[in-house]
This record gives structure tokens, sequence and C-alpha cells, in this order.
């Protein structure tokens, strides 16, 4: 009697089975399918596999865990000068060829960047100021503030401050020398170089100290919340923290501002060269701004040099030690240019060794390695069809090490004997979104260079050099702090001979 029953059983066990197998064989044939569309799809542009979306979670996992600029010069060694990857599940291009970067950077179809929406938010960057900015009317408005505050009559009071603020701290040197006679150069040079913004864009007075530990904070919590996944921005513990220190420095710009419109209320009448902060602060009175889009573009002025070229500044001083026969052309240029005149009045247009230096630095060891956009609308470069939308990394330090220059791979001045074509050259980008500091930035480190220079020679400490300390390429590359590395010896020209000496034996 059972037995028929048994039977049914048996056989819903077969076609159960059956039906197991044959959707496996479906989801693997599903799969097949979807990796050969990814290959087929992808197949016109060199770079990791898709493979079923576990690309796309291997090359994210490389961009978090290793830093962005290490990243893509990884994949550009690997698969080429034009390479396909996936951040945050988007599909992103790394360009390193020059032909490349230069149709992008000279294009309106990529005024954008892109970079994790909640992320931005977390340090104010969304949709306000101007680096990451990417509402391109209220940026286009803003950059022009920006323009304005880094060029003309400014030029030529730059150099002024950035002389003064140079001999003051230069001035006030043994209260920053440790017992060893060595001083922490990098913190010297941010210390030298916020003085100098704050007296060029904000002029308050302000605990520098203070503030350069908010900004550092700061570009912590940037350079770890820009591609994190959404999730990232939900784990209270692991998030609260670099909210915290974003918002310190939000907050101390605040204040800061308070104190300035204070200044502005309490003047008699306004200087007829208005600073940035006050044609800002004017532009909120008169409704064109709001106040927290004029305390974000006050916070990116103010950050810009710290995180930039003070650390340009520590690179050009490693590398000058390292070339003896450079440093020597320099100071013999430097001599003949002062010759009795003020530092204020050399003829900066006519230091043409320093501009190489200053060039070659920037080539072969960049603080700004890339610079990321996006597509506002379809394209192609270089036979590559690029959809709107699609992220694009310009891999630019790579570009310098791998087109053009005769020795690429050296520090050599002799790299800019000949003008460099400007498409393979181009430290501060070109272009509508180009660097907005790229002259400012120049004429800043020639006079605090030239200053610095003229009164001492520095020596790194016994055995280091830029190899041998620790770097990260993440956001920007810089030397990891906290570094006994970092610290230098300021020998005074004069003793100069008699010190150098003393170094080598
Ligand atoms: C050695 C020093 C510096 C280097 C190497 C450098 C390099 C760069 C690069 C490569 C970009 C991205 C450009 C692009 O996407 O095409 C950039 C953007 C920018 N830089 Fe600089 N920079 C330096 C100093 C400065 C200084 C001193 C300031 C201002 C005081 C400044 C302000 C800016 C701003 C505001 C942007 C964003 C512009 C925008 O998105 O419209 N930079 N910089
Ligand atoms: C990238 O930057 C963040 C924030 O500074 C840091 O936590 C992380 O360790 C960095 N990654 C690398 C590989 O240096
Ligand atoms: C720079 O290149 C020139 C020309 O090739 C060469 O003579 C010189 O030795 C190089 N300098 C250094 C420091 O390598």
């Amino acid at each position: 009697m059972m037995q028929p029953e048994v039977l049914s059983v048996g056989q819903t066990v077969v076609s159960c089975l059956s039906e197991v197998t044959s959707l496996l064989l479906l989801l693997l044939l599903l799969f097949l399918l979807i990796t050969a569309w990814s290959r087929t799809h992808h197949s016109h542009t060199p770079g990791p596999s898709f493979l079923a979306g576990l690309g796309p979670i291997l090359s994210y996992s490389r961009f978090i865990w290793t830093g962005i600029g290490t990243a893509c010069n990884y994949y550009n060694r690997k698969y080429g000068s034009i390479v396909r990857v996936w951040i945050n599940g988007e599909e992103t291009f790394i360009l390193s060829k020059s032909s490349a970067v230069y149709h992008v950077l000279r294009s309106d179809n990529y005024i954008c960047r892109f970079g994790s929406r909640r992320g931005l938010k977390c340090i104010g960057m969304e949709g306000q100021g101007i680096i990451f900015n990417s509402d391109v009317p209220l940026w286009k408005k803003v950059r022009t503030y920006f323009s304005k505050a880094l060029s003309g009559p400014s030029l030529r009071r730059t150099v002024r401050i950035c002389v003064s603020s140079t001999a003051k701290h230069l001035d006030s040197l043994q209260d920053v020398t440790d017992p060893s006679g060595h001083v922490d150069a990098l913190s010297l040079l941010r210390a030298i170089v916020v003085d100098i913004s704050n007296r060029l864009f904000l002029r308050v007075p302000l605990n520098e100290k203070d503030l350069l530990m908010k900004i550092q904070n700061y570009f912590e919590t940037w350079q770890t919340v820009l591609i994190k996944p959404g999730v990232f921005f939900k784990l209270g513990w692991l998030y609260n923290k670099h909210k915290r220190a974003a918002q310190e420095l939000q907050d101390e710009m605040e204040s800061l501002l308070e104190v300035k419109r204070k200044m502005i209320d309490d003047a008699e009448k306004l200087d007829d060269d208005r600073d940035f902060a006050t044609e800002l602060i004017f532009a909120q009175n008169h409704g064109e701004l709001s106040a927290d889009n004029v305390r974000q573009c006050v916070l990116e002025m103010v950050i810009a040099a710290p995180d930039t070229l003070s650390i340009s500044l520590f690179f050009m001083l490693m590398l000058l030690k390292q070339n003896p026969d450079v440093e020597l052309k320099m100071v013999e240029e430097m001599n003949a240019a002062l010759n009795g005149k003020a530092i204020e009045d050399v003829d900066y247009e006519g230091l043409k060794v320093m501009e190489r230096f200053i060039s070659e630095c920037l080539r072969f060891h960049p603080v700004v390695d890339f610079t990321m956009r996006k597509a506002l609308e379809e394209d192609n470069i270089d036979g590559m069809k690029i959809r709107k939308g699609t992220d694009i990394i310009l891999n630019l330090g790579l570009m310098h090490k791998t087109e053009f220059f005769p020795k690429p791979k050296e520090f050599n001045l002799t790299n800019f004997d000949n003008t460099v074509p400007s498409r393979f050259f181009q430290p501060f980008g070109c272009g509508p979104r180009s660097c907005v500091g790229k002259h400012i930035a120049m004429v800043m480190m020639k006079a605090t260079l030239i200053t610095l220079l003229s009164r001492y020679t520095v020596c790194p400490r016994q055995g280091c050099t830029l190899d041998s300390i620790r770097q990260t390429n993440n956001l920007s590359q810089q030397p990891v702090e906290d570094e006994l590395g970092l610290a230098m010896r300021f020998i005074p020209r004069t003793q100069k001979q008699s010190a150098v000496n003393s170094e080598t034996e």
C-alpha cells in the first residue's frame, strides 16, 4: 500500500534535484553571459576585468587600502596610460597619457569633480566653496572671487608678505630648535605659509599652532571620507571623530570671520585694496553668497597653501641638499640678483635656475599627484568612448615621468633646459578648472625660498633623503609626520663651509 507514495516522494526528490541542477546551470550560464558581456562591453579599454562584480570590489578596495594616488600609479603601471577601474561601483578612467590629460584639462566637459556626496557634505565641500564644488553656476561665481584675490595687484603684495613672514619665523628659529640643534622643518614651513595666507586673505589675529593642527585634522578627514561608501557614514564609532575634526575647523573659521566682521564694522573707512575675506563678507551682505558658503570659501583659501605649498617647499629643501651642485648654482644666481637689493625688489622673472629647480621639484616629487574630474556629457578621448557621468582621474605625476622629459626618472635640471610644451608639464593643471593659485604659488615659493636660502643652508638628519623617509600618497603625496626624519639643521650661510665640512666628517 505504501509503495506508490514512496515512489511519488522519490519522484519529487528527483524532480526537485533536477530543478536545482537546472537552476544552478542557469545561474552559471548567466554568470558566464555577464562576464562575457562585461568583457566585450569594456574590451576596448585596458583595466582589471569585471569578473561578475568581483573586479569592481577589488579595485575599490585597492583605492581604499593603499590610498588614491598609490592605486592610480599601480593601475597605470600595470595596464597602461589609459585604464578603466571602478571606485564605489562607478566606472572610473585613470589617465596618464599627455594627449588624453590635456584634452580633459582644456575641455569644458570636465569642469566638475567626483567624490562621495556624504563625504563632501561632511567636510562642507558639497555644493559649496571651490575645490570640490560641482554646482557649476555657483562654482563659477565663487571662482571669480578667488581669481581676483590670487592675481593682479595682490601678486606684488605677496612678495612683500612672503619675505617678511619667512624672515619673522627665521628670526625666532631658536624657539623651535630642539636640544640636538634640529628644527622640524615641515612644521616651520607650515607656520610660515599659514601666516602668509592669513596676512594675504584674512588679516585677523590668530593662534597659528592651534589653527595648523585643525587644518591637518581637517585634511585627514578629507582624505578619509572622499571616496568612502555610504555605509561608512552610518558607523558612528568610525565616522564621528572625523566629522568632529571637520566641524572644529569650520567652527574656527566661523569665529575668525566673526572677528573679521567686527573689524570691518569698526573700521573708519576701508582700505582700497580689500582682502579676500572682506570681499566675501560684502558679497554676503549684498545677498550674493550664503554665510555657509562664505565660511567654506575662506576655509579653503586658508588651507590651500598649508596643504600644498609647505610640503612642496619641504621636498625642495630635501632635494636641494641631495644635489649640492644645484644649490651652488642657485646661491650664485641669488647673490647676483640680490647684490645689495632688498629681497622684495629682486627681479623674480630673472631667477632662471631657481625657476628650473622649482619646476623639476614639482615634476620629480609632486605633492599633488593627480586631480579628479567628471564627464558632464558623452565624449571621445583618444578613440576611447567616455560615457556621460564617467569619473576621471588625471594622473599628472606619472605623466611627468613617462613622457617627453630626457631624464624622466632622475632629478636633473637638464629636464628643463629646453622649453617644455605645455601639454607635457602641468603641475597645476590648466584650463577652466586649473589651480586658481598657480601664479601666486610660484611667487610664494620663490620669495620664501630666496629669503630662507639667502640666510641658511639646511641639513637633513644624517642619512635622511626623500627615498628614506616614509611617505603616503593618498589624496596628496606627503611625508609621514611625527618622524625624526623631518628634522633639519639650519646652518647660517656665513658659517656654511665649516658646517658642511663637519657634516660630512
Ligand atoms: C605647490 C603648490 C600647489 C600645487 C602643486 C597646486 C596644484 C593644484 C592642482 C593640480 C589642482 C587641480 C587642478 C585641476 O583639477 O586641473 C589645484 C586646484 C586648486 N588649487 Fe592649487 N596648487 C598649489 C598651490 C595652491 C595655492 C597656494 C592656492 C591658493 C592660495 C591654491 C588653490 C587651489 C584651488 C582653490 C584649487 C581648486 C580650483 C577649482 O576647483 O576651481 N593652490 N591645485
Ligand atoms: C589615507 O588617509 C587616511 C586619512 O588620513 C588614513 O587613515 C589612511 O590610512 C590613509 N591610507 C593610506 C594607505 O595611507
Ligand atoms: C644631469 O644630466 C646631465 C646631462 O645628461 C649629466 O651630465 C649630469 O651628470 C646629470 N646630473 C646628475 C646630477 O645626474
